[in-house]
């Protein structure tokens, strides 16, 4: 088979505006400012809340900043060890270094591509305080096992659901695993408010504490005066602009949700009978958003994730690498404990790929991805000499 280059640029990602979002869009720039300044920001916290079922909700402006908001309000700090999935985006674990403790990064499962809850047991030391758990690309961990350690060893569970907001295990929506969750509302995610984060949590304490920490260490209920500062904090407010852009995909959550399930049923469809390539395996306690489809390679081809997206890009495609493991990377391999040999996340690092997943993408897009990734497989099992 011979391709030509897609004429159309096929991204990894990329939004789904309509109407909807324009519209709210255009009335937080008309209306949104003075006394009506979070006019969409609380009525995304209000739907959220719902949405989640959680009882504190704080917005912020990134997924990061409530990351090093839930670090923060536990007391995590020098001194003290927090665990980390070895394959995750860096901000699950640089605000651990941020506030001056070490990241102790455990392996992550080949079934799930999660934190392996017996990895995160043997990565538990006497100064371990939390583990920020990954709800990788959609897929999720254990929950029942990771809370089971957490309890018996006294650790927080921060969950990390910038990627898993639409999943579900075993029916609890992704984010209300852990006693911590936080999630990312940037553009890239299923649903986008250009840049925002959530922190939730059910504990009033640490989610009053987040909140005067998220704006300069202000609250006026404990101070009783306006602009007066309490404790040293950051500016990590949310902007309504970009809330009302969330506010009006969150009402549309269930067809984004819907839209990714399609795309990835049609990736398996389409990878069914190529046995170069396969996809992550249903998980019967678990209910996917597959954010983005990842597919792993079979490294008998010779072919590793940058070799792929390499041969793709000259056909307009635009393959994205899976994540390097965290502890291959300078800012921590000096700083950490590297519990075992986090052998998965090498192996699975190396082979697997994120197939282009943006709401832009259309039927004829996908064949196109398809049609170019098996002629690449099939054109390198001939070069190695497998049979077809
Ligand atoms: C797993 C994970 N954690 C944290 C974040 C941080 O979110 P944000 O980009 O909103 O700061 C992201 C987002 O890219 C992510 O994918």
């Amino acid at each position: 088979m011979k391709l030509l280059p897609s004429a159309k640029k096929i991204r990894s990602i990329a939004p789904s505006v309509t109407e909807k979002e324009i519209s709210l869009v255009t009335e937080a720039v008309c209306e949104g400012w003075m006394d009506q300044m979070n006019m969409h920001l609380d009525q995304f916290v209000q739907e959220f809340a719902a949405y989640t079922g959680q009882k504190f909700c704080l917005p912020v402006s990134h997924g990061t900043d409530a990351i090093q908001l839930a670090l923060k309000v536990i007391g995590v700090g020098s001194g003290d060890e927090v665990i980390v999935p070895d394959i995750t985006w860096v901000a699950s674990a640089s605000p651990v270094l941020h506030l001056g403790a070490t990241v102790v990064l455990a392996d992550i499962d080949d079934q799930r591509w999660c934190l392996c809850p017996s990895a995160f047991e043997r990565a538990i030391t006497a100064r371990t305080k939390a583990v920020v758990c990954v709800d990788l690309f959609g897929a999720m961990p254990d929950y029942e096992q990771i809370m089971a350690i957490a309890a018996r060893h006294n650790i927080v569970v921060i969950e990390d659901a910038a990627e898993g907001l639409g999943s579900r295990y075993k029916g609890h929506p992704a984010g209300t695993l852990g006693h911590i969750g936080i999630y990312s509302f940037n553009a890239t995610k299923l649903i986008m408010g250009g840049q925002g984060g959530m922190l939730v949590t059910n504990v009033e304490d640490w989610y009053r504490k987040a909140k005067r920490l998220a704006h300069h260490g202000i609250d006026i209920e404990l101070s009783g005066k306006y602009y007066w500062s309490n404790e040293l904090g950051y500016n990590y407010n949310w902007c309504n602009l970009n809330a009302a852009l969330a506010l009006a995909q969150l009402r549309r959550i269930d067809e984004l949700i819907e839209f990714k399930r399609n795309l990835f049923n049609t990736y398996k469809e389409q990878f069914a009978e190529c046995r170069w390539i396969q996809l992550v395996a249903p998980i019967p306690d678990v209910f996917n958003c597959y954010w983005i489809t990842c597919a792993w390679l079979d490294p008998a081809l010779g072919i590793n994730k940058e070799q792929m997206r390499d041969k793709c890009l000259p056909y307009n495609v635009d393959i994205r690498p899976f994540f390097y493991p965290l502890s291959d990377m300078p800012p921590f391999k000096g700083n950490l404990t590297i519990s075992g040999q986090n052998t998965n996340s090498y192996k699975l690092s190396d082979q697997m790929i994120c197939l282009p997943s943006g709401y832009d993408l259309t039927a004829a897009d996908l064949i196109y991805v398809c049609d170019l990734l098996k002629m690449i497989l099939n054109q390198a099992a001939i070069d190695a000499g497998l049979t077809l």
